[in-house]
């Protein structure tokens, strides 16, 4: 089966060599010299201060949440963010988790993210955050959300899970909001296997993060506040000093495997439409199709010639009971009925493109 993505996978020769000096310092985890090399290098190659690495992108968002304290409550009142039904379970589920409620705002029709006028629309006095996400690396109105935050005096916590390497307006993206979170999973276009990072705006929120992810723990016999296990270990850094060593030729790789799909389906079929400031990371290839009944039986063609697309994301999360949506989000639910991403990955070969392409536009003619 062709896939819908691929782990890269570096050079076994260079992790080898790293992991020789994880045996000779026998310092596998504990804030080791390769987690530290990793930030460094993490934080030239993004363009970015304040980066704290972790152990997957679903701890970076509740790190984060607690960092910056959204999930206490103020005079016993329940706590809220607003976020977007249109992404994966993590972004709402870790907020629901911490105790703090989802309160779902519809996404713009076009580019997929959150759309500011819907989140003012439904501002009240419990809601403590807005959590939206740059969905499948697009950026998200940064400007218009900055504003409404400054004047309801809320936080923003970006969900850029898919946004590696994203730049607009020339700098990195993650520069946007009191804190961005990355998801280093295996499938995402860098990755440490699993882990995960948080780009905070202000240092002192950096600083309290490093206590919360050890624990809590601040000295040898000090516990300063209530904290947890979310630190990367030196194995997961390694895979990530190798795969960003890389970074450049699967870029390349991606960006060409995106550039065809573009040029054969983007005439005739609903792409994301992209901010004209945005570098892009080239991380997915979604596609909207003219319905539900289409998008499925291109998914059922694909399979039948062993490719495997997904109806990423779907379902809508407002219709995912555990989370308790106060309402129907219709642009997003119609999005999520008709989407599908189509593979990429570094490697997928032109041959197994064009099979693709023809296979979908046999069916949508
Ligand atoms: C938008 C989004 N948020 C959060 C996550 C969770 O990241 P992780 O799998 O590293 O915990 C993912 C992972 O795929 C994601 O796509």
């Amino acid at each position: 089966m062709i896939p819908v993505t691929k782990p890269y996978l570096p050079s076994r020769e260079k992790l080898n060599q790293y992991i020789d000096g994880i045996y000779e310092r026998n310092w596998l985890t504990n804030n080791g010299p390769l987690v530290q090399d990793l930030t460094r290098r993490l934080e030239e190659y993004l363009g970015v201060e304040n980066l704290l690495l972790v152990s997957n992108g679903t701890l970076a968002l509740q790190i984060a949440y607690h960092a910056l304290g959204i999930n206490e409550s103020v005079n016993g009142k329940p706590v809220e963010a607003i976020t977007t039904p249109f992404t994966f379970i993590a972004t709402a589920s870790s907020l629901k988790w911490d105790g703090i409620a989802p309160v779902f705002a519809d996404i713009d029709p076009k580019t997929w993210c959150l759309a500011p006028k819907n989140i003012e629309a439904i501002i009240t006095a419990n809601i403590r955050a807005i959590v939206p996400v740059h969905v499948f690396g697009n950026a998200c109105d940064v400007e218009a959300i900055n504003e409404i935050a400054n004047r309801h005096n809320l936080k923003v916590i970006y969900d850029a899970s898919h946004a590696f390497g994203v730049t607009y307006k020339g700098e990195s993206l993650l520069k946007h909001g009191d804190a961005a979170t990355l998801s280093f999973h295996a499938t995402k276009l860098f990755h440490t296997g699993e882990g995960g990072a948080i780009v905070f705006k202000c240092k002192d929120d950096l600083e309290r993060a490093k206590k919360l992810i050890n624990f809590g723990i601040t000295g040898p016999e000090t516990i300063e506040e209530l904290g947890i296990n979310a630190k990367m270990n030196e194995l997961q850094a390694a895979m990530g000093l190798c795969v960003l060593d890389e970074m450049e030729e699967n870029l390349k790789a991606r960006a060409e495997v995106w550039q065809r799909y573009e040029e054969t389906m983007g005439k005739t079929l609903q792409l994301q439409v992209k901010h004209q400031a945005l570098g892009y990371n080239y991380a997915y290839f979604p596609v909207v199709f003219d319905s539900e009944e289409q998008a499925v039986r291109v998914v059922a063609a694909l399979k039948e010639n062993g490719v495997l697309a997904r109806r990423y994301f779907y379902p809508s999360l407002d219709s995912v009971e555990c989370l308790d949506a106060q309402a129907d989000q219709p642009v997003s639910k119609d999005i999520a009925s008709r989407i599908l991403c189509l593979p990429i990955y570094a490697g997928l070969s032109v041959e197994i493109m064009e099979k693709i392409t023809s296979i979908v536009t046999e069916v949508t003619e």
